[in-house]
């Protein structure tokens, strides 16, 4: 393989994934500690609130089922999954079908998100670039994932890619300096995919997806202690 081959793929598989966990953590933190009141989704709901309902909860649950999918089927070790009947090729059939379901959720959703914010005029005007470059990631990295699947689906059903994948991110975790060499001869579809994956956390603290944080914290609103609110009682003048 050429040289340039293996230092692009060294860049982005083998030095890019630490670049961006650092600066995920370090920024966030970061923004938090200088500009605690921009730690949220800068909802637009406001201005418009009907058309953002149906694409934000679309999204929404696609993309929190595609996050559960990719922890369990990227973490997990194929043993423990074997060891309940999840074997390579039935793994791949189950992340096609129930990742592609998610998928097509996700996708529809965010469709509607980017058809409100460049056709409301209120929502345009008050949009920043960096919203649209999180959209435009988000579509990417969506497209690029079902490609992924119908690309696995009329080529290697085997499941080896997948078992592959888990590797090569479990290395990153245990610092193999070779995790990266797995990516070598994957399909382009996935290079594609896990590069822009890795955009979008790369961009995480610098726009509105910071709220991914603020959103985990969200279930502690349920158990918090009432607020109190005070009436000025003043007399008007
Ligand atoms: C670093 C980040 C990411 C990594 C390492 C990653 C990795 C993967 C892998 C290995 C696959 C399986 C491809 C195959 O079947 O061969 C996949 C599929 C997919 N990914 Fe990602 N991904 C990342 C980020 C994302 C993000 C941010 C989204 C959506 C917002 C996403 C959406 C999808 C979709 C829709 C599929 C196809 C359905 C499925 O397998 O669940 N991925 N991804």
């Amino acid at each position: 393989m050429e040289d340039l081959t293996l230092v692009i793929h060294f860049l982005i598989y083998g030095a890019l994934p630490y670049i961006v966990m650092a600066v995920l953590f370090v920024g966030s933190i970061g923004r938090f500690i200088l500009a605690p009141y921009t730690w949220k989704s800068q909802s637009s709901q406001i201005l418009d609130r009907h058309e953002i309902m149906w694409g934000a909860n679309l999204f929404h649950i696609g993309v929190i089922f595609l996050f559960c999918g990719h922890c369990a089927g990227l973490f997990t070790p194929p043993e423990v999954l074997d060891a309940f009947g999840l074997t390579p090729p039935i793994h791949q059939m189950v992340e096609i079908f129930t990742g592609g379901f998610f998928a097509i959720l996700a996708l529809i959703g965010i469709g509607m998100l980017i058809a409100r914010r460049l056709g409301n005029p209120r929502v345009r005007i008050s949009s920043r670039s960096s919203d649209f470059l999180v959209l435009a990631l988000i579509l990417l990295v969506l497209a690029l994932g079902i490609c992924c699947i119908i690309n696995a689906y009329f080529t290697d059903r085997s499941g080896k890619d997948i078992v592959i994948f888990g590797e090569w991110v479990r290395g990153l975790f245990t610092f193999n300096p070779s995790a990266w060499t797995l990516m070598l001869d994957v399909p382009i579809w996935q290079k594609l995919h896990i590069f822009v994956g890795l955009l979008i956390f790369l961009v995480v603290p610098f726009t509105r997806l910071i709220h991914i944080w603020s959103g985990y914290l969200s279930p502690l609103y349920l158990i918090r202690p009432p607020q109190i609110m005070r009436i000025n009682q003043k007399p008007m003048k």
